[in-house]
Parts: structure tokens; C-alpha cells; sequence
């Protein structure tokens, strides 16, 4: 039985497996196979969403099966009702679920007692959809792989999305930059789980900011201060809400920390002409990233947007083989 919990769990060859996938699924739309005919999927979600639920539901009924949208707050599992019951009970219905949620713990627990393939679409510790979808983006766009490519990430490093990113380049071997204040870089103990080396590279720069540097698997990782820095020649700038969902009593020290932490024209010009920028959505215009960065690179943020549609039925292809 296979599932999607996270890309920390996922083996580099199952990762380009779903992504050798997703071309047949985008070019096909109207013509791919139909795995899940006669199969029922639920999506049970206790965080808001507009590009998981729809592209998942739209991407669940293309794909041939019938889909339930379950607000975890409607059914008793909102009540108190363990995880472990709930999986069980809808494990012996459905043939397959996605979850979003606080606890990563909540959705392993689900996918261990339902017995029916599980998707992870989004918990505080990772957003692996999205991460996958960002990864064939860039592919796409530049018709190259993002093995030794240099990619930024701008804002909160501590938070899903950045995590989703550091097992990505530990597996497939580009270098990541986070750029964030040192109070929103990722955890030691992730950074460890992630396969980053012991023996960091440590630098205090003139303006007295610090960058680390290490090895992580197959990639390279940078924990740097000063943004500008961070985006010097890189491939992709990439970012996501300063506020993540389950954070919003910090919303007011966290836009006062991250306020430094924006994608505009300044930053992009620092890096390669050609880069792409790309942002997961929703984008809060004037905090991480400005309005006319927006717009000027819309092309790529909403087909970013629309490849989750795409790339979630490769995974879900990728579930059933
Ligand atoms: N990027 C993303 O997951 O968007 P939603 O929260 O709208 O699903
Ligand atoms: N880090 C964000 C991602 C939203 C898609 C959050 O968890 O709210």
C-alpha cells in the first residue's frame, strides 16, 4: 500500500517516477486513463484551501472515481473522535483519502489504520503536493532538470512549504537557499532528519549577518540573513504567506520580522535574468511579495497553480501502481 505523506519518506526514484508522470496527465487532460472508475475518495481537510480542494476534487472525478469533501469540523472527528477510529471506519468505505492538517502525526495515523492510500495535503510539518508540483514547474518552464540549479526561498523557512523543499534538494540535488531571519530557519533536528552535514560552513559577514552552509544528501543547503545575498544568480525565487495557518496570534511579530523578507524588483534583479519567480498561493500583496512582482511573473505562478491538477493525478496514478 502506498501512500504520500511527505517528501521526507519518499525515495528519490518514486519522486521523478510522479514527475516523469505529470506530461501525459497535462496533455491529455481530456483523453488520460480513468484509474479510479468505481472508486470512492474522500478529502477531509481542518485548514481552508482553494487550489488543493478544487484541483484534488476536479483531479479525483477526471481521473474516473467520485469524490467527498469532508470539513473535519462536520463529522465527529471534530468532536473528539480518535484518528485512528475515523480511519478505520472510512477505510472500510472510501478507496482513498487526502488530508490536510495540523498534525503530520494525524495523517501517518490515518494511512497506517485505514488501510487505503493517503495523501498528505498539507499539515505543519510539510505540504509535499505542492513542493512536487513547484519542482515540475520549473522543469517545465525551463525544459531542464533543477539538479544543480540555485533556487531561494524568501520569507518564514520554518514553516511547511520550506520543509517540503528541504527534502527535495537533498534528494534530487540543487542547491537551496533559505532567506529568513535566524528565528525562522528550520530546526536543527529537521535539518538532521533532512541528511545536512555535520561540518557547517559558518560566515559573519560585514553587516554582521550570518550565512550557514552544508551539505544534504544530494544538494546543498544555505541558511543565510541578508536576503540579498540569498538571491545573488539564483534560478528561482521562490515564496509563501509570512502567517501560516494555526499562526495567526503571531500575525503582528511576524510581519514585523519578515518585513525585510519580500520578492520585489530589487531582489529579482539580483538574480539570474531568466529566473523564474514563483509563489504557492495565496500571495498577500505588499508583505512577501510586491504587487508588480505579482503580476509580472503571473504567468508562471498561475500555471504553477494550475500544474497541482496535473501533478496530483500523477501522484495519485503513481498511488495505484
Ligand atoms: N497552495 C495551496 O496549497 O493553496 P490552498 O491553501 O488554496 O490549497
Ligand atoms: N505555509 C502556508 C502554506 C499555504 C498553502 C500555510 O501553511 O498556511
Amino acid at each position: 500500500m502506498k501512500h504520500l505523506l511527505s517528501l521526507e519518506t519518499l525515495s528519490p526514484s518514486d519522486l521523478r517516477a510522479i514527475l516523469d508522470r505529470v506530461p501525459a496527465f497535462k496533455r491529455g487532460r481530456s483523453t488520460h486513463p480513468r484509474p479510479l472508475a468505481g472508486q470512492t475518495w474522500a478529502l477531509i481537510f481542518s485548514k481552508s484551501s482553494t487550489r488543493t480542494r478544487v484541483s484534488l476534487e476536479v483531479g479525483i472525478r477526471e481521473l474516473g472515481g467520485d469524490v467527498l469533501f469532508l470539513n473535519a469540523n462536520d463529522i465527529q472527528l471534530g468532536r473528539g473522535e480518535p484518528i485512528e477510529d475515523t480511519a478505520r471506519v472510512l477505510g472500510r468505505m472510501l478507496h482513498g483519502a487526502v488530508i490536510r492538517t495540523y498534525a503530520q502525526r494525524d495523517v501517518e495515523d490515518f494511512a497506517r489504520h485505514s488501510g487505503i492510500p493517503t495523501i498528505n495535503a498539507l499539515t505543519d510539518d510539510e505540504h509535499p503536493c505542492q513542493i512536487l508540483t513547484d519542482i515540475f514547474t520549473f522543469e517545465e518552464k525551463r525544459g531542464t532538470p533543477i539538479a544543480g540549479k540555485v533556487v531561494t526561498f524568501v520569507g518564514d523557512a520554518a514553516c511547511n512549504v520550506p520543509a517540503s523543499w528541504i527534502f527535495a534538494t537533498a534528494k534530487l540535488g540543487f542547491e537551496l537557499r533559505l532567506a529568513a531571519p535566524r528565528a525562522y530557519w528550520p530546526s536543527p533536528g529537521l535539518l538532521r532528519r533532512a541528511g545536512a552535514g555535520e561540518a557547517a560552513d559558518w560566515t559573519r559577514h560585514g553587516t554582521g549577518s550570518v550565512t550557514e552552509r552544508m551539505t544534504i544528501g544530494n544538494g546543498m543547503l544555505e541558511l543565510i540573513e541578508d536576503v540579498r545575498l540569498a538571491a545573488r544568480k539564483a534560478d528561482l525565487l521562490y515564496t509563501d504567506v509570512w502567517v501560516s495557518m494555526g499562526k495567526e496570534a503571531e500575525k503582528a511579530q511576524r510581519l514585523a520580522d519578515l518585513a525585510g523578507y519580500q520578492i520585489n524588483a530589487e531582489l529579482v534583479a539580483l538574480a539570474k535574468p531568466d529566473a523564474l519567480v514563483m509563489h504557492c498561493l495565496p500571495a498577500y500583496r505588499g508583505l512577501e511579495i510586491d504587487a508588480a512582482t505579482l503580476e509580472a511573473h503571473a504567468d508562471t505562478i498561475f500555471t504553477e497553480a494550475e500544474n497541482r491538477l496535473h501533478t496530483q493525478k500523477a501522484v495519485i496514478d503513481w498511488l495505484l501502481a
